[in-house]
């Protein structure tokens, strides 16, 4: 059972840490932290982040590029000593990890055992949040999903995001560190270049008559907007039991691909015949309907509702492609 309530928590004057700052949601999160007032480095080797993420708070945020890999986490935490780190460096994505496990394994597990095992080392009594995913449930035996559900993931990166959880439970639980981790389920909004909003958009740029959709267009998932993902790891650093559990974050509501495309045709006025593969890609599931009770005691509410958000990241991808949809 996790309990925690909404407390006041100053993030004005804080060092944090945030490990792959640069991407797609850490970017986002670190506008957040400079906004409020941390002292924020960030840990990239912009493997699929970009300091033009950082550029709004450039003045603000160290921009430390280093393969977290390689850091000797011991002599790095003590020459960057920080009260919140958030850990997000990985390959965030399931292709990559189908086709080179090894890579994923190192990378999302093997590098956040050892930086554990450092913090374990040192004693360290800050705050630290894991971006864990709605992988490691893979292809969920219930409807909607809760944390106590059965976690069987159906990916090398679902395997690896589960195997460091449980690193972290455990390492609370016997060291009293003060770790989360938090399962995003789909993430979405300005900056991301890859998934599904992205793939709908590209695809849509390329080809006004066709769209082409894998699977069947009935696979369910829950799309959340990335400041509302960035602020969940806020809470949860601020206001979490840290005693290793992990939180689902998402929305709360579903949506299928078929009707994620319809919004999209809407917004950019379109309208292509949709055609379909038929068959999902490997470790991609079928329905991914989340419970966010878990996450919603701690007080959070997700703000940006699916149509704005999309209406968003389709102004985006006007801005950096020069897309006007005419
Ligand atoms: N976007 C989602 O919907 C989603 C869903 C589930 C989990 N997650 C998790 O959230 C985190 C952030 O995902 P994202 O979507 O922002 O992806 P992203 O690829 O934009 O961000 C990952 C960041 O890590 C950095 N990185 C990669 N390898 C590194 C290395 N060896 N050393 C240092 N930095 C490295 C990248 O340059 C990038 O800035 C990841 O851990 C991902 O697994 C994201």
């Amino acid at each position: 059972m996790v309990t925690g309530a909404a407390r006041p928590f100053d993030w004005r004057g804080r060092p944090v840490l945030v490990t792959g700052g640069a991407g797609f949601i850490g970017s986002h999160l670190v506008e957040l932290l400079a906004g409020a007032g941390a002292q924020v480095t960030v840990l990239d080797n912009l493997a699929s982040g970009s300091p033009a993420n950082l550029a709004a708070v450039a003045d603000r945020v160290a921009l430390d590029e280093r393969d977290v890999r390689t850091v000797d986490w011991a002599d790095y935490l003590t020459a960057h000593p920080c009260d919140v780190l958030f850990h997000l460096a990985a390959n965030a994505y399931v292709p990559p990890s189908v086709e080179s496990p090894s890579y994923d394994c190192e990378l999302n597990f093997a590098t956040t055992f050892r930086l554990l095992d450092a913090l374990r080392g040192t004693g360290w009594p800050g705050r630290m949040v894991f971006a864990s995913s709605a992988a490691v449930y893979g292809n969920a035996l219930r409807s909607p999903i809760t944390e106590e559900d059965p976690t069987v993931p159906i990916s090398p990166y679902g395997v690896g995001k589960l195997a460091a959880e449980r690193y972290l439970a455990v390492y609370s639980r016997l060291y009293g560190l003060n770790l989360a981790s938090l399962r995003f389920f789909s993430a979405y909004g300005p900056r991301q270049r890859k998934q599904v909003v992205f793939d709908l958009l590209s695809k849509m740029s390329r080809d006004r008559e066709r769209l082409f959709i894998h699977g069947d267009g009935t696979q369910v998932r829950d799309f959340l907007y990335v400041t509302d993902a960035a602020r969940s790891a806020m809470m949860v650093a601020a206001c979490g039991a840290l005693r290793g559990e992990a939180y689902n974050v998402g929305a709360g509501t579903q949506c299928s691909i078929d009707e994620l495309a319809r919004l999209l045709c809407e917004i950019t006025a379109l309208s292509p015949t949709f055609e379909y593969s038929g068959v999902n890609r490997p470790g991609d599931p079928e329905k991914l309907v989340v419970d966010i009770r878990r996450l919603s005691s701690l007080g959070y509410r997700p703000q940006v509702d699916l149509a704005h958000g999309l209406a968003r990241v389709v102004a985006w991808f006007g801005e950096v492609t020069g897309e006007t949809w005419r």
